[in-house]
């Protein structure tokens, strides 16, 4: 899993070199499309696990860039439900091993109500990527920790890709944006390398950590899937119970959760909605909770709240910071694990592709 953590900044180098034409600054799709974004209405992502989490994220791009609803659940509830589907619109399904079994059977109930069958997966043989309509490859490499890392980050590249693309296509998106934006991502790469440098914070934070019993994520905009993420990553390699939430939802419950032993850690990097995640952590230490930032320099300073710890990232462009921020969040999980003596890359009872329902 460490391995595979660090390799990040090269792995998402690759796939966004897949997907971007850097002398131009635009997005250059390595497949063409059998569909055309103008013509869609509506998209519906499906996916489990952190694959679902990556759809999530791309919620929020393809609604802010492309102006296009997207509706995004988990396989296993999207297989079920009966979700009705205007013909000719556009489905994505998200998946490392391109094997999973709820992924695949809500494909193939796509298929069924006449939608374009996009598949965004790490394997190129795989059955996900064999019935797709068109397949978009997440180049990460072999990923063999059962904790998903750099096929996560692999994806959210992608999809950012897809949903600068769809911008373009639906006119949302101006020559002009579209470069500005192409410039921020191909930064991505460096700034997780430099991410990667706040190991040490993190791995003496990981021993504070592997003391808590439960531990709530809280992030807003794209951090609240990567607040998700978080909370998922920790419960499955260190099994302390976490839970991600909206920063928002606080007040709606797990506020009555806070109490000085409680490790909250609020996922913030300075955004437009910053000002809104920083009256939540008002909040929480009015309480008296354990607040663990993590953001970048202004986004310490200008919060005005003293932390229990924060993890200082690298400033950046707002729109993509989900992937850099990402790699705090599974180093943290890594370390706590360590720290407490798992073996993170066998967790138990987890299997690393899940072929059956
Ligand atoms: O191979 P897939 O991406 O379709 O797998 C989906 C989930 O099973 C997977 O992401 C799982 O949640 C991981 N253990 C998360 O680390």
């Amino acid at each position: 899993m460490a391995k595979e953590i660090h390799e990040q900044p090269e792995v998402v180098g690759h796939t966004l070199a897949h997907y971007l034409d850097m002398g131009s600054e635009k997005v250059a799709l390595p497949t063409k499309l059998p569909f055309d974004f103008k013509k869609l209405d509506r998209v519906s992502i499906s996916a489990c696990g952190t694959a679902y989490y990556a759809g999530l994220v791309a919620k929020y791009w393809f609604e802010r860039f492309a102006r296009l609803p997207v509706e995004i659940d988990v396989a296993s509830e999207f297989r079920y439900r009966e979700a009705p589907f205007q013909p000719g619109n556009l489905a994505i399904f998200v998946s490392q091993s391109g094997e999973t079994a709820d992924t695949l059977a809500t494909l193939r109930y796509a298929r069924e109500q006449k939608q374009h069958v996009l598949s965004v997966v790490n394997v190129p043989t795989s059955t996900i990527a064999r019935e797709s309509d068109a397949v978009m490859p997440t180049l990460a490499g072999p990923e063999i920790g059962v904790a998903s890392t750099k096929a996560f980050t692999c994806q959210l590249s992608v999809l950012v890709c897809l949903a600068i693309a769809a911008g373009r296509a639906r006119g949302v998106l101006s020559e002009e944006d579209e470069r500005k934006l192409v410039r921020a991502l191909v930064e991505v790469p460096r700034l997780m390398s430099e991410a990667l440098r706040v190991e040490p914070q993190v791995e003496a934070l990981a021993r504070d950590l592997a003391k808590s019993r439960d531990v709530l994520y809280l992030g807003r905009g794209t951090a609240y899937p990567l607040a998700l993420e978080g909370a998922l990553k920790l419960k499955e390699i260190s099994y302390i119970h976490a839970e991600g939430y909206a920063a928002g939802e606080l007040k709606h419950g797990p506020i009555a959760l806070i109490d000085e032993t409680m490790p909250v850690i609020v996922i913030a990097p300075f955004d437009r909605v910053f000002d809104k995640t920083v009256s939540n952590m008002q909040e929480v230490a009015a309480r008296g909770g354990k607040i663990i930032l993590i953001g970048d320099q202004r986004a310490e300073h200008e919060s005005a709240i003293r932390f229990f710890k924060a993890i200082t990232m690298p400033d950046m462009a707002a729109d993509f910071a989900a992937i850099p921020y990402a790699v705090p969040v599974q180093m943290l999980a890594y370390h706590t694990a360590v720290v407490m003596g798992k073996d993170v890359d066998q967790p138990r009872n987890l299997a690393k592709s899940v072929t059956v329902e």
